[in-house]
């Protein structure tokens, strides 16, 4: 509740938009959208499914994005396909290209997520102190490099995502930031986060940042633990709560804004909203349609 007092009116604003659901109208913003819709079901559906929840390829709505989550990652996935997997390279327009991932973002940002607990201003203070997360990871252009830059997760990962991330790091390790274990030519064990790796060599960022270039061939032997370097959290339920508020609302001056939000200007008035039965057609629902009916597949 704090949370939501310091909020400013357009963020309400925007959650309001946020939490209605998206309109399809003839407006140009929705137009926009429903043309990266015809353009997914066409070159894309066939393997990441209709509604994109995944066939051969995988779910692209979950906001979990394996090869990059910024906008302009996705775009170089469709154009230029990614290298030795299935997903092959589109030689469309960057035009159409960024319909698609407006389209994509459709679905992502509206799928539904939790409700935050906590308190976003008593998570940053938590973050940057006594919970030690600034130590390993950045947020703002601030903090530690061990961990992967925090600034955008938001954006990636949902609220039970962060949760698990946090409460269970061991669980699922981010790319690039794997633990990897050394047995260096001197003896002595070296760990740290691998950042790259060929046949012939390794290099591993180490828990004081630094960074080791070796070649495999001196090493005595190479182990990837699958234990993060992240330490399992000491923090109560109700500080969690607040520092996965923080990441998820950082408000105003602390980090980038999101790259793409549906327009505010989708032409949502409130008499719209309250009478949004009147025009079931418009509103793109995520599960059946307005009224709640799934439509028999
Ligand atoms: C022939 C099947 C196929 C088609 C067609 C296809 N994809 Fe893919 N796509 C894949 C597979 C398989 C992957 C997973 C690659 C991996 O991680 O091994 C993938 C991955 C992706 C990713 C990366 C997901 C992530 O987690 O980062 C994006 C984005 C993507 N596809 C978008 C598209 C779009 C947009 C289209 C249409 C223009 C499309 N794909 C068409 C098979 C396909
Ligand atoms: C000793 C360094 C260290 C500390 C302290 C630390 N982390 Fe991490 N964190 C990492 C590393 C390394 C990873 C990547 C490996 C993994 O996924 O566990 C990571 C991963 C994460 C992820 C998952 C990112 C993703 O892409 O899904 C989140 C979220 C996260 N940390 C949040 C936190 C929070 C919140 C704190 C403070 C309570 C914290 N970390 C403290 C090192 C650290």
């Amino acid at each position: 509740m704090q949370y939501i007092l310091g909020m400013g009116l357009r963020r309400i604003a925007c959650l309001l938009i946020f939490s209605a659901p998206v309109l399809l109208s003839q407006h140009p913003a929705g137009a926009d959208v429903s043309a990266g819709q015809k353009l997914f079901q066409k070159s894309c559906s066939s393997c990441h499914g209709e509604n994109a929840k995944g066939g051969r390829g995988p779910d692209l709505t979950t906001g979990d994005w394996r090869w990059g989550g910024s906008n302009s990652a996705i775009l170089q996935n469709i154009l230029s396909g990614i290298p030795n997997t299935q997903m092959p390279a589109f030689p469309m327009t960057a035009a159409d290209g960024e319909l698609i991932v407006a389209y994509l973002r459709l679905l992502e940002n509206n799928a539904p997520d939790e409700k935050l607990k906590g308190d976003s201003e008593a998570g940053r203070n938590l973050f940057f102190g006594s919970a030690k997360c600034g130590q390993c990871h950045m947020f703002g252009g601030r903090g530690g490099r061990l961990g992967p830059d925090l600034s955008e997760i938001r954006n990636q990962r949902k609220t039970a995502e962060l949760r698990e991330a946090i409460v269970s790091p061991d669980k699922s390790l981010r790319r690039n930031y794997e633990t990897v274990e050394v047995r260096l030519p001197s003896g002595r064990l070296l760990r740290g986060a691998k950042k790259n790796e060929d046949t012939f060599s390794i290099q591993i960022m180490d828990e004081q940042e630094k960074l080791h270039m070796l070649l495999k061939k001196d090493l005595k032997e190479i182990k990837t633990p699958h234990k993060s370097l992240m330490p399992t959290t000491e923090m109560t339920g109700g500080e969690l709560e607040n520092v996965i508020a923080f990441l998820k609302y950082p408000g105003p001056g602390e980090a980038a804004p999101p790259e793409w939000k549906p327009s505010a200007d989708l032409n949502v008035t409130y008499s719209r909203l309250k009478n949004a039965h009147a025009e079931p057609q418009n509103w793109l629902t995520y599960w059946g349609d307005y009224q709640g009916r799934t439509t028999a597949a």
